[in-house]
């Protein structure tokens, strides 16, 4: 029979088929099994593939091109009675149906144009606030062939001082939920035919972020983009790889790691069951051989087991063996490309025996290291399958087994978190036809990070894949940070603010002068211009960070083009700080280590993943994610004795909270004129005071340091500090930093100051490498 029958045939295979569905009736009792027929399977605006011609388990997929889905079966199978499930209807014909993206109209307080019930492949919508309401995100988005619309969720909210920002509401979802203040909780769920992805509850934290991650409402044609599960896959493996460093960061300590087997388990799992396509194989041990490159730029030294499934387990690699033998690691590519599947003839798939197995081994390498030493083990599961499984019943119980095991039985919410970075269990929703309901439920991992994928094809996962960064990027990261409780060890202060530098200025008549500053690349250090004078050379300038990393020399001072302090002295403003901003290029790239590390810039394509924002969103996106609340919680370090950064809390008062706590600068000595902003323009952020918070207000030397956030791995720069009104003292050291109740500070805001970082970072130079800024 001919694979792919023409119309013209059609007739006679009616009656043939009638004819075999007949025979085949009569001898259901016997061994016999009936083929399935071609007929009515055709899709108009496409065409099919089958798996297995048409015999018995045989799959029929269809395909579509892009921007369109079939509809309505993504796939058929040929059942041992001769039938498909399932059957093709002659009322309903198969077609390629044009994709379409969730309901945007679900937007508060505001109007989408133009309306409509339904939206379709490129079609766009603007979105228009109603007054007194602000935007977020996207004021123009449109319908794209993956069932996404493009850019950021739009959101229009008062600002009514809340702790959090109006999460919004995401196409084609709804939320309940109105209140916004700390440990508020909002829920989301998706309208009909729609599935949740991300965090369906998420709840308001004292940093003002949201727990998890926004929810995304998917149809059975959404998909993600190869694009979406870099970044997405990307950062939060990175996050699992980078955590690997040895904890001194000292050379010594990366070799004593590679000598040992290492403690992170990376456990691969692939469906090769025939609901999957056949080239698939290949494809995926490319796809697999591509990741562990990846990995393997890291410096950590995974253990790896590797299987593909069906009704039973073909392992590749068994991670035993990094415990029994030498040198598997440099096997692993070599097996990979001389495995094969040798019976492809099952048509079962058993999910659960994967996750039991994966279990069996933790088991093992727990009796084999110790519980103690297991502790430290973290696991990774990877999973590609489309979930159709169909015995060995659901992996859910084996799964709890193993969380248990990771998570040492601790059913606390708080026990569980602390040992949440200890198991992540990503999944890849692969094949024609995927049960996301199902698969998503075995994703485990922060609630911050994806752990579910939807994939078109295998290829995909390969230029995501690609797409990865190496460790020589990642280890420039910026802003990756430890997180300690609060504590006296320098050493672990240090990691908790990598970036920070101190700065020395030595002067003509021979006085010292320090500033401190802020790593933001391997080149460059940001800082203060006031801390320079008009005759300082290169030379006369020296860099710390910690420790070994001191005393390093200056190639090259860039001051803001427009900072001039005598700008204003005919207008009451004796010295006057706009743009005091400068950039130190250093001599020689920096090391960067757990010790030393850059902070994120805004306006930077890195800061949008650090604050994981879309691809897409632009330097207001960053700014008002930023800086959205009227009194925003920041932070920045002051220098205690030698080369020690302790941080200190300040809140910054923006919008109608502004005009006050800059009217202060008015007190500040040799301010004469009557209106404060003259001395302080739009280019100043204003912190200090005792209302509503008692600020912390920064000392002489603090000058040129980083006014930041921090986010649970991420730390961005928003401002640098420049002056204040007073020079605090008091009695005792903790309170000097303790601002009285007219004493302010202000500190240049990074956002104002782009085209001065944009001119010098962004330049393709000899000298060092460019950084990636946002064009909007
Ligand atoms: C099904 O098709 C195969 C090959 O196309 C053929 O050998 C077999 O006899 C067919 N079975 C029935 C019951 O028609
Ligand atoms: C939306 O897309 C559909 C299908 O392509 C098209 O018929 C319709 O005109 C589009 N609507 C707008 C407003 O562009
Ligand atoms: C996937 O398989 C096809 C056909 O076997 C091949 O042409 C293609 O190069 C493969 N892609 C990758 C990324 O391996
Ligand atoms: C967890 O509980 C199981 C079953 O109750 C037990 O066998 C196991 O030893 C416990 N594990 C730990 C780490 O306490
Ligand atoms: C950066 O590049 C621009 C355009 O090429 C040039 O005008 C500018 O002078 C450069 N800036 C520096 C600091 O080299």
């Amino acid at each position: 029979m001919p694979l792919f029958p023409s119309l013209r045939f059609n007739m006679r295979f009616r009656q043939e088929s009638w004819l075999a569905a007949l025979l085949c009736l009569l001898s259901m009792g016997g061994e016999v099994w009936c083929n399935c027929t071609a007929q009515n399977i055709e899709i108009a605006g496409g065409n099919y593939k089958l798996t297995k011609e048409l015999l018995t388990g045989s799959t029929l997929i269809y395909n579509c091109p892009e921007g369109y889905f079939p509809y309505p079966a993504l796939v058929r199978i040929c059942q041992a009675n001769g039938a498909w499930k399932p059957r093709p209807k002659t009322y309903l014909p198969q077609k390629c149906k044009l994709v379409e993206c969730p309901d945007p109209n679900v937007l508060e307080n505001g109007n989408v144009s133009p309306p409509q019930e339904k939206y379709f492949v490129d079609n766009e919508t603007t979105y228009e606030c109603y007054s007194g309401y602000r935007m977020r995100g996207s004021p123009k988005r449109v319908c794209l062939p993956n069932g996404k619309w493009s850019g950021s969720t739009t959101i229009c909210s008062h600002d009514a001082g809340d702790d959090c920002a109006d999460p919004g509401i995401p196409a084609g979802a709804s939320r309940a939920g109105n209140m916004f203040g700390i440990d508020d909780k909002v829920t989301y769920s998706c309208n009909s035919n729609l599935f949740l992805v991300g965090s369906s509850e998420r709840v308001c934290q004292e940093n003002g972020q949201w727990t998890g991650m926004e929810p995304e409402c998917y149809y059975k044609h959404t998909y993600d983009t190869s694009v979406e599960i870099s970044q997405a896959f990307g950062s939060a493996i990175k996050n699992t790889l980078t955590k690997e460093e040895p904890l001194d960061g000292s050379p010594e300590g990366r070799k004593l790691r590679i000598s040992k087997e290492g403690t992170l388990n990376i456990y691969i799992a692939v469906d090769v069951s025939a609901s999957i396509e056949d080239k698939y194989i290949s494809n995926t041990t490319s796809v697999i051989k591509k990741l562990i490159q990846k990995i393997s730029s890291f410096t950590v030294s995974p253990n790896y087991e590797i299987v593909f499934f069906s009704s039973e387990i073909e392992e590749v690699v068994n991670i035993l063996d990094f415990w029994e033998k030498k040198d598997v690691r440099k096997d692993i590519l070599e097996k990979l490309d001389t495995f094969g599947i040798n019976d492809r003839s099952s048509t079962g798939t058993d999910l659960n025996l994967v996750f039991f197995t994966f279990w069996e081994r933790m088991s093992f390498i727990k009796t084999r290291v110790g519980a103690n030493a297991f502790k430290d083990h973290r696991h990774v599961i990877i999973l590609f399958t489309d979930g159709a499984y169909n015995m060995g019943g659901s992996p859910a119980p084996t799964l709890a087994r193993i969380k248990d095991m990771v998570y040492m039985n601790q059913t606390g919410e708080k026990e569980v978190n602390s040992r949440e970075e200890y198991l992540d269990v990503y999944v890849f929703a692969i094949g024609a036809e995927t049960f996301d309901d199902d698969l998503k439920s075995f994703t485990v991992g922060k609630a911050e990070e994806k752990h579910f994928f939807k994939v078109k094809g295998i290829d995909k996962m390969y230029d995501a894949f690609d797409d990865i960064i190496d460790e020589n990027d990642v280890k420039g990261l910026c802003g990756l940070h430890k997180e300690f409780q609060k504590t006296d060890d320098n050493e672990k202060r240090r990691k908790m603010h990598p970036w920070g530098a101190f700065i020395s200025i030595r002067n003509p008549n021979n006085n010292h002068k320090n500033c401190l500053g802020s790593l933001i690349s391997k080149e460059f250090v940001l800082t203060a211009a006031h801390c320079f004078i008009f005759e300082n050379l290169p030379e006369h300038v020296t860099v710390d960070f910690f420790e070994k990393v001191r005393n390093l020399q200056v190639k090259k001072i860039f001051l803001h083009p427009k900072y001039n302090i005598n700008a204003k002295v005919n207008e009451g403003v004796k010295e006057f700080y706009d743009y005091d901003v400068a950039l130190i290029l250093l001599k020689d790239p920096i090391d960067i280590s757990v010790t030393v590390r850059p902070i994120c810039i805004p306006c930077t394509k890195e800061t949008n993943t650090a604050l994981k924002l879309g691809a897409d969103s632009t330097c207001k996106d960053q700014e008002q994610t930023l800086l959205k609340n009227h009194l925003e919680r920041l932070s920045f370090l002051t220098k205690i004795d030698l080369n020690k950064l302790y941080e200190k809390t300040v809140s910054a008062k923006i919008g109608d909270n502004r005009d006050e706590c800059i009217s202060y600068a008015l007190r500040a000595k040799g301010i004469t004129t009557n209106n404060p902003k003259d001395a302080v323009t739009d280019n100043f952020l204003c912190t200090g005071g005792q209302q509503p918070f008692r600020d912390h207000i920064a000392r002489k030397g603090d000058s040129g340091g980083a006014v930041f956030k921090s986010y649970e791995s991420r730390t961005i720069q928003v401002a640098l500090v420049s002056w204040g009104t007073e020079e605090v003292v008091a009695a005792s050291p903790d309170e000097r930093y303790e601002s009285t109740p007219t004493s302010r500070d202000f500190h240049i805001n990074l956002f104002r100051v782009i085209p001065f970082l944009k001119s010098i970072l962004a330049n393709n130079t000899d000298d060092y490498s460019p950084m990636e800024f946002l064009q909007n």
